[in-house]
């Protein structure tokens, strides 16, 4: 079957005071922690990224953008994803991201009033319409409050 297509990415990162959180491309001014990253440590750019190579398996982040190189240090994740969207459709033969859906596990802040914004950034980052963005956010429940976790599904058509 060569006109469907699906990939499924996960990231996660430690939380610590003096880092600022951005998730999606927005930054999150009322968080107490963000991620300890090598680059800006975006969670969700990261796991959306992982998952539209995962769809053509093209490898993951890690294999086309090293950590270990200094010119991905506080790299942006928006341009990170770009490339990857850019080296995917490469080898879609036409077929393009038609949806998005996305967790978030995070324990504070609340995320909610967020979301509109975060959706925003995604469907303009995947040239989709607002209505195939669906973002979800969890707590942990307590059970890792010192990690952000995202996960990704991009299905393609
Ligand atoms: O994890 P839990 O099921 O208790 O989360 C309840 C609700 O809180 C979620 O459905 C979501 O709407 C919201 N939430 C949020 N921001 C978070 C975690 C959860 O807005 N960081
Ligand atoms: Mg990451």
């Amino acid at each position: 079957m060569d006109d469907l297509r699906i990939g499924f990415g996960e990231d996660a990162h430690r939380l610590a005071e003096g880092r600022p959180l951005v998730l999606g491309g927005v930054p999150i001014p009322e968080a107490p922690r963000g991620a300890v990253a090598h680059s800006d440590g975006d969670a969700l750019l990261h796991a959306v990224t992982d998952a539209l190579l995962s769809a053509w398996a093209l490898g993951d982040i890690g294999a086309h953008f090293p950590d270990t190189d200094p010119a991905h240090a506080g790299a942006d994740s928006a341009a990170l994803l770009r490339a990857a969207l850019d080296t995917a459709l490469a080898a879609a033969g036409g077929l393009r991201p038609q949806q998005v859906s996305a967790v978030v596990t995070l324990d504070r802040p609340k995320l909610g009033p967020h979301r509109a914004a975060i959706s925003a950034s995604l469907a303009a980052l995947l040239d989709l319409p607002l209505d195939r963005v669906g973002i979800t956010f969890k707590t942990s429940e307590g059970l890792a409050p010192d990690h952000l976790q995202a996960r990704a599904v991009v299905l393609w058509g």
